[in-house]
């Protein structure tokens, strides 16, 4: 068998790195290792309802919710697969939370992280990094296209729909069990509306505020919504 560095050595890398490892699906890291850049993202994100999705799943939490949704408001949820796939970032994938998985390592994959709406961070996060130093010292802008391959998402509905669409009669094709218990079936209150969501743009966004952009990529998958979205954002303190 041919090691890595005997590959590379030979000028392999690129066949041993190409079609194949794109295959791997990237590691979740948890919101920490996005927070180290996009600190103001994060300073508005751990104030959300989805930094503290978790701690709805603990016994005595939105009682009154629970009851109404035909579940034990007494019990621990924590551990139910049928609840943390919505509740945690990544359950069940490369990297991403495990039942039982030690306090430390959960604690930054717990609640709908980062990773939850923009993908699992473990190949594209240096991309941005290097792109920065890129247009810093060379004045160069970067592609986009490689970061979707390297994992990150850009079709936001898609991802939200995952957990919000995920109940029958939802409209949503991909829905499968566990499904959501709290759907507008239940209560007007818990219909999604993607575009009134990431536009609030205000204390109460769900998302997290927005920061105006300085232009490090370009070219598609542009998403959508970045223009209107980038019309309404503020400037981040350096
Ligand atoms: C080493 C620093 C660094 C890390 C780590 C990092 N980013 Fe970034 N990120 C950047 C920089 C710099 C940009 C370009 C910002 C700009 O254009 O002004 C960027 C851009 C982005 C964008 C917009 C990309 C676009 O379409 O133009 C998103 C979304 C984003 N980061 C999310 C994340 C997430 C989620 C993580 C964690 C998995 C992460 N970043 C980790 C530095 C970082
Ligand atoms: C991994 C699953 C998941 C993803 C992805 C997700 N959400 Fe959520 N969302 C939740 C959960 C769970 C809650 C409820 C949190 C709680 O109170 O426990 C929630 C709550 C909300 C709320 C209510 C917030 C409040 O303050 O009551 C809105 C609005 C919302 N999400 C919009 C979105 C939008 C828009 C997207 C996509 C850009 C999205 N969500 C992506 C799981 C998700
Ligand atoms: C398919 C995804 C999904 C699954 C599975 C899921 N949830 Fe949720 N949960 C959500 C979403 C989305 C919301 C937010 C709904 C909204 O505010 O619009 C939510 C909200 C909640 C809330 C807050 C409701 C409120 O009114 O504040 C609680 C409590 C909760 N879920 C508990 C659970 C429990 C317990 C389980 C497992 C039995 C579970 N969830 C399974 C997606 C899911
Ligand atoms: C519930 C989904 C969701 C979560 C969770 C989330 N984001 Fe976002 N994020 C979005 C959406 C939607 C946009 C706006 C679309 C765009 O411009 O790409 C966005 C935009 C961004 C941008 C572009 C600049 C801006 O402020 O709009 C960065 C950088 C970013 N997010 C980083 C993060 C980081 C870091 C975290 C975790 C601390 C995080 N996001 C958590 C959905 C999410």
């Amino acid at each position: 068998m041919i090691t890595r560095s005997i590959a590379a050595a030979l000028g392999l890398a690129v066949l041993l790195s190409g079609p194949g490892a794109r295959a791997e699906a990237p590691d979740y890291k948890g919101f920490r290792v996005c927070t180290k850049c996009h600190d103001a993202q994060g300073d508005s994100w751990k104030k959300t309802a989805h930094a503290r999705a978790f701690e709805s799943l603990m016994a005595g939490a939105k009682a009154d919710a629970k009851r109404k949704a035909g579940l034990d408001p007494a019990a621990d949820y924590t551990a139910d697969a049928n609840c943390v796939g919505c509740h945690a970032t990544g359950h069940g994938k490369p990297g991403g939370y495990r039942i039982g998985m030690e306090a430390d390592e959960a604690r930054v994959l717990a609640g709908v992280g980062c990773e939850s709406c923009h993908g699992p961070g473990g190949r594209y996060r240096d991309l941005h990094g290097a792109a920065s130093d890129r247009l810093k010292s060379a004045g160069d802008t970067s592609p986009r296209a490689p970061l979707a391959e390297a994992g990150q998402n850009f079709d936001y509905e898609q991802a939200c729909a995952a957990c919000h669409l995920n109940f029958p009669g939802s409209g949503w094709a991909a829905a499968k069990p566990p499904h959501s218990p709290f759907t507008p079936r239940l209560d007007a209150k818990y219909t999604h509306d993607f575009r009134r969501a990431v536009l609030a743009g205000d204390r109460n966004n769900p998302v997290h505020l927005h920061f105006r952009l300085r232009g490090v990529f370009k070219g598609d998958p542009l998403p959508a919504i970045r223009g209107e979205v980038q019309a309404g954002a503020r400037e981040a303190e350096d």
